[in-house]
């Protein structure tokens, strides 16, 4: 951990470290990849102007998302599976998110409960909700998300069909993972990883597990691969405001009418997101669009009523910099939690979000800036 300086690295170290099919389960998009490069390509092409002789001595990258004090504009993305990347990840992952000052959200489709999350963590966490055909079962994932305590709830849009990734159709990407003769080498020079994972506490779906299908695996993924549905709309949204009252954040918004919608059902914060070039692939990049949505509705920053945050792409403090100078109010970063999770548990989580808070805090020195808070397209040579 010593020799990281910076988020390629972690990925570097979790490319050896966990299954080939583990990590590009991570790593990869949909179809033929376009907008996962888009997502990174317009980042890098966005430039930052640098300023000279301004005394940037006092500088801060504290702020708020929805209400919530963060150590900088940045919380860990919800992410399916995060415990196949180390045991009980979706844990290290939530106490170095606490420990650092940053939100962390559970997805759904996590390997460790909300249970078991509430029970190891001492501050509250974010749930990520699939809303699922099977609407009593949604609904008694919020009951759950609401006894658990947590302090929001990030209601997934983007998912109503999966867009296929070849790569885990290649690699036979099974939960709990499959020993085939196929991976079998593979597993076997990765057995930091083996170990770990089978230390954890589970190694299948936590929350689905109170389903009777979960007995038999292949029955549990047919339901899940059932569950998700393409008859969700905007009266789902309604229906999921009516039944959790805390804070409610719409993630996965790509266009300005969307947005518009979205911010009418008076959430609390809205992401602009391709779900990291994972669904619709020939979308747009992220930051493409978030400009176009924060002038459309005003991004919680310039008087809109819901936040605009922005994923997809996030590898440094640059890119936080860069998206928050395009309004976003707040980021989440998926991959990059990730590669830092396998490549060292907590601590590499841990050492993933000080790499990108020291970045950004650079970073807002060199364009001359002291405030996280008054960030503004100024900072851009555009
Ligand atoms: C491996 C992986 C699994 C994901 N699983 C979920 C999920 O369960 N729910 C969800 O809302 N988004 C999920 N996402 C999307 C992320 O929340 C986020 O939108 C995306 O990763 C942001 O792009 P980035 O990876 O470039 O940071 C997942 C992303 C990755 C990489």
């Amino acid at each position: 951990m010593a020799t990281v300086t910076n988020i390629q690295d972690l990925r570097a170290i979790a490319m050896k470290k966990v299954p080939r099919a583990i990590f590009h389960y991570a790593d990869r998009g949909s179809y033929d990849e376009t907008t996962l490069r888009a997502n990174k390509a317009d980042l890098d092409a966005i430039a930052l102007r640098q300023r000279v002789m301004i005394d940037v001595s006092e500088r801060s990258t504290r702020t708020t998302m929805i209400g919530e004090d963060v150590a900088l504009p940045l919380a860990i993305a919800p992410t399916g599976l995060t415990g196949l990347f180390h045991g009980d990840g979706e844990i290290h992952g939530c106490r170095a998110a606490h420990a650092a000052g940053i939100p962390f959200t559970l997805s759904t489709m996590s390997i460790c409960s909300i249970e078991d999350v509430a029970a190891a963590v001492n501050k509250p966490f974010w749930f990520q909700l699939y809303v699922m055909r099977d609407r009593k079962f949604s609904e008694s994932l919020i009951e759950r998300a609401k006894a658990a305590k947590c302090s929001a709830l990030v209601l997934t849009l983007d998912l109503q069909i999966q867009g296929q990734r070849h790569m885990d159709i290649k690699n036979g990407l099974a939960v709990p993972p499959k020993l085939t003769v196929a991976n079998a080498l593979d597993i076997a020079t990765k057995p930091a990883w083996a170990l770990s994972v089978l230390m954890g506490k589970r190694h299948s779906f936590g929350n689905l597990a109170v389903r009777k299908e979960s007995d038999s695996l292949t029955t549990l993924s047919q339901w899940i691969a059932g569950q998700f549905d393409p008859s969700l709309s905007w009266k789902d949204v309604e229906w999921v405001r009516s039944i959790w009252p805390g804070k409610l954040i719409l993630k996965g918004v790509l266009d300005v009418e969307d947005a518009k919608i979205a911010a009418e059902t008076g959430a609390d914060a809205i992401v602009v997101s391709n779900h990291g070039g994972r669904q619709l692939d020939g979308a747009v990049s992220s930051i493409s669009a978030l400009p176009k949505i924060v002038d459309a509705i005003g991004g919680g920053r310039n008087g809109g009523t819901s936040e605009i945050w922005f994923d997809g792409g996030i590898q440094s403090g640059q890119d936080v910099l860069k998206a928050v100078a395009l309004g976003a109010k707040g980021c989440m970063m998926g991959k990059s939690f990730l590669w830092s999770l396998a490549a060292g548990g907590q601590a590499g989580v841990a050492k993933a979000i000080e790499i990108i808070r020291k970045e950004l805090d650079v970073s807002m020195a060199l364009t001359g800036t002291k405030d996280i808070n008054k960030v503004d397209k100024s900072v851009l040579a555009l």
